[in-house]
């Protein structure tokens, strides 16, 4: 910047003119803050909860995995409302609704991430697809994609030899720090989300007896090698798998923001303070909408009254397996060769054909449709930015559970409340031992079969990270 002298010759402002004109800026930054921006705000008439002007806005209530507040918030204002970011300004929309959810994740032209939630994720997984926007995510992604059973192998090298791939132009390949980026962020995404998932699952199964039995009860006649094609079609272990990721998504919430003028459809019409029923939002560029993951798939409103209670039969449908009323070994035919052969039968030694196992789950009936892997099942969210790793997460938590499951028995510590915490995603913590002890998890596990039955405590602690 110039200015001009009394002689009208340019020069540099001096130190002190710049400083002089501090104020100034920060005047007008705080009148557009606080009173032009909310004053002119398309989204002023939008209700919300009170407060929220503090250093944290809404967000300790909103992190808050154990609270029923915003819970209280829904019931009074709705599927959509306004809460407040730090220092009560940035508003964010909050909304279940399922329109408005499936017109953000599927616009991601429109709806990045936050700089903020980039920034953080980038410290920790650099410039990897869950980093990237626009077209370079559209790249990464789709190299990503050209993999096969990319997971199985080092992710790096697959990433380079597909990088590499004949007549690709320079536009259409990966920088080196995109390649680097992608294995932090495969590493981390796809580590730490699934082993507190099936961390979560254990302790779930040690604290309902009774679905540790069904489960047991399922799988016991199934020898240790049976393919994951047929674990894959276990309907309790389906059911279990299913109901450990709806009541303990890895990532309780994420945040989207515009980067445009836009206009939210609602499916759910709003009424605004103004009186005006509206079903549609009018938004600003800049906007940020935040995705309760967790409050959505623990809402009454939607999953039902027993929302928040561990309950896998409810994907069973009206059909709730009893362990005696088990009806696999009876699905299985030496006539049928839908599936691999090999030693996997139901008594895992004996090789012969096996018919494929009827899939009994499904998600509730009086569940509404809305957007996820499955309808209003956000743990891996929805649209062009879907976990990509989701079938192989789920692959992972069944294949322990079955093997953990068939062999030992795990039980809680009975003096110990476990609790979630969330640190990027979430993580189990004893009550009363998050400082001290960070992260962890002690279960007893019970040996099934040897003559000695051993009991040991493991534990996921910082140590271990
Ligand atoms: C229980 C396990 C998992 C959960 C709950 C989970 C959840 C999620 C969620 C919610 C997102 C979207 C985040 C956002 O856009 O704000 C995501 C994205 C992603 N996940 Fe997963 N994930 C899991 C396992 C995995 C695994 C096993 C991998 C890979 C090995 C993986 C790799 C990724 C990647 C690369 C993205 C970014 C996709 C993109 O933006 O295009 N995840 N995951």
């Amino acid at each position: 910047m110039q200015v001009v002298d009394f002689l009208g010759s340019p020069r540099f402002p001096t130190i002190l003119e710049t400083l002089s004109l501090c104020p100034v800026v920060l005047l007008v930054y705080l009148l557009d803050t606080f009173l032009l921006k909310p004053l002119t705000s398309p989204l002023r008439h939008l209700a919300g909860p009170p407060g929220g002007y503090g250093i944290n806005g809404h967000s300790a209530q909103i992190m808050d995995l154990h609270g029923s507040t915003v819970h209280d918030w829904i019931s009074t204002y709705g599927s959509t409302f306004l809460v407040r970011g730090p220092l009560g300004i940035h508003h964010r929309i909050f909304t279940l609704d399922p329109r408005a959810l499936s017109h953000v994740l599927n616009n991601t032209q429109i709806y990045f991430k936050s700089p903020l939630l980039r920034n953080l994720v980038r410290r920790y997984m650099k410039e990897g697809l869950i980093v990237a926007e626009g077209e370079r995510h559209k790249l990464q992604r789709k190299v990503a994609q050209r993999l096969y059973l990319w997971y199985l192998i080092p992710i790096s090298a697959l990433t380079v030899r597909s990088n590499m791939a004949k007549g690709l132009k320079p536009d259409q390949k990966l920088r080196d720090h995109e390649i680097t980026g992608q294995l932090s962020t495969f590493m981390f995404a796809g580590s730490d989300t699934t082993a507190g998932t099936i961390a979560m699952g254990l302790y779930q199964l040690a604290k309902h007896p009774q679905v540790q039995e069904t489960l047991r009860a399922e799988i016991s006649g199934y020898g240790d090698n049976l393919p994951y094609e047929q674990i894959d079609e276990l309907p309790y272990l389906d059911a279990i798998a299913k109901e450990v990721l709806r009541i303990n998504p890895s990532l309780p919430g994420t945040v989207r923001q515009t980067q445009q003028d836009d206009v939210i459809p609602l499916s759910q019409p709003v009424k605004l303070s103004n009186g005006k029923i509206v079903s549609e939002l009018r938004i600003r560029k800049g906007q940020l909408v935040h995705i309760p993951i967790e409050h959505l798939h623990t809402s009454k409103g939607i999953w039902g009254s027993n929302a928040d209670i561990f309950d896998p039969s409810r994907f069973l449908g009206s059909e709730h397996l009893e362990p005696s009323k088990t009806p696999l070994t009876a699905s299985f035919s030496s006539t049928s060769t839908s599936w691999p052969m090999g030693p996997t039968g139901p008594t895992g030694d004996q090789p012969g054909s096996i018919e494929p196992i009827p899939r009994k789950t499904s998600i509730p009936s009086n569940v509404p449709s809305g957007p996820g892997v499955w309808p209003n099942f956000m743990t891996f969210i929805d649209g062009p930015r879907r976990c990509i790793g989701y079938k192989l997460a789920l692959m992972e938590i069944k294949i322990m559970f079955f093997k953990l499951i068939k062999d030992f028995q795990v039980l809680p510590k009975e003096d110990q409340r476990v609790w979630r915490w969330n640190m990027m995603s979430t993580r189990p913590y004893v009550e009363g031992t998050l400082y001290a002890k960070g992260s962890s998890l002690p279960i007893i596990f019970k040996h099934l079969k040897g003559e000695d039955e051993t009991t040991s405590d493991i534990s996921i602690s910082k140590e271990v990270e």
